[in-house]
């Protein structure tokens, strides 16, 4: 049936500027790294991305390998925005990256300007676009000189393929860097996406400051711990959950009991806030104003309303993060 939007769209999600630049992104994005591959039914991907941007979530994240097979994550995004978003398109950033393993042969991996220029090529075939709002850096890259590949990235953009660039799993130390080469070559570098969660805090080390100092955005990957910081894994492993299923990536053994034992005690506050898990989860990120935005993923509709409805409720009593703090640690 035709995609019209819902009128309604920008009546519910914030939108946040990312770093100092000019863009706006919705404080939810969503990523299609898992439940959009060729073994997902295209019924369902097609409701989730709908059902996203009826709710104002302008942002889909993508990578060159998202599957499997790799690209089909890709291919599945271009087949809904054929049929559903084209009229849409000036509405919404899409964001692609390289960095992992793609094709066979020393050029479809890591980060050589061979790789990014050519990876994007095929990116924006597999979408049917003509360039990306953000272009990514998927991963540093121990044996390419880091200027080659900053380079690739202001070729990418002069060349009008990507509006802005961002740089993904680099360290504090390798994004100052990184930052300082595409400073020298005002290249648009707007955003680093980085894991984050309650499970994983790595980012408030040293890496929000420096985006801070250098007036750069981080989006938040993988926010629930792949589900782990929702209800669904508090009694077991259930069936078509990802931890359950094959060609995903949570491996059972990963649902430890440490962690189980971590999420039901966060689950009582969450209920005691009136809020689910993910919901608690997601709010925790949006507490800091340097998180332009929470990139989650999601297999069903339901959870994909569940996570926005979050924005209902995003402050937290010190006694509450107090709580939080003491379980975590
Ligand atoms: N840059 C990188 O290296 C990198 C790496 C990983 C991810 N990412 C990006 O981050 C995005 C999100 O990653 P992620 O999928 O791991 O995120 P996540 O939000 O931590 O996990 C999503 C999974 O949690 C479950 N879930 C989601 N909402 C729920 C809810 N409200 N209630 C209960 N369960 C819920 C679903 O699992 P079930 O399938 O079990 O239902 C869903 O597939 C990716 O799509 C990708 O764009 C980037």
């Amino acid at each position: 049936m035709e995609f019209k939007a819902s009128e309604s769209r920008y009546s519910n999600i914030p939108y946040r500027r990312c770093g100092k630049s000019g863009l706006k992104l919705p404080s939810i994005s969503l990523g299609l790294w898992q439940n959009f591959s060729d073994f997902d039914l295209f019924d369902n991907c097609r409701l989730l991305l709908r059902e996203a941007f009826d709710n104002g979530i302008t942002h889909f994240d993508l990578a060159n390998n998202y599957g499997p097979p790799h690209g089909s994550a890709e291919e599945t995004f271009g087949r809904v925005l054929q049929k559903d978003f084209r009229p849409y398109r000036d509405e919404m950033i899409i964001s692609t990256k390289a960095g992992y393993d793609m094709w066979p042969g020393p050029y479809g991996d890591f980060g050589s300007k061979k790789y990014l220029v050519a990876s994007l090529d095929q990116s924006l075939k597999r979408m049917g676009l003509e360039y990306v709002d953000i272009f990514y850096h998927h991963r540093p890259d121990p044996e390419t000189p880091l200027e080659e590949t900053m380079l690739a990235l202001d070729l990418i953009v002069r060349q009008g393929k990507a509006l802005y660039v961002g740089i993904s799993n680099y360290s504090a130390e390798q994004s100052e860097t990184a930052i300082q080469i595409l400073k020298e070559l005002k290249t648009p570098f707007i955003i680093h996406q980085a894991k984050y969660s309650m499970f994983e805090r790595w980012v408030e080390n040293r890496l929000l400051d420096v985006l801070e100092n250098h007036g750069a955005g981080c989006i938040a990957f993988s926010p629930l711990a792949q589900g782990m910081l929702t209800d669904k894994y508090l009694n077991g492993i259930p069936d078509g959950s990802r931890a359950s299923r094959e060609h995903t990536s949570l491996n059972p053994n990963q649902v430890s009991s440490a962690n189980i034992e971590k999420a039901r005690k966060l689950n009582e506050i969450a209920l005691s806030r009136g809020q689910s898990l993910a919901q608690m989860a997601i709010a925790w990120l949006l507490k800091d104003s340097r998180i332009t935005s929470v990139l989650i993923g999601a297999s069903k509709v339901s959870q994909l309303q569940n996570s926005i409805e979050t924005l209902n409720k995003l402050d937290f009593a010190f006694e509450e993060l107090q709580r939080i703090e003491e379980i975590l640690k």
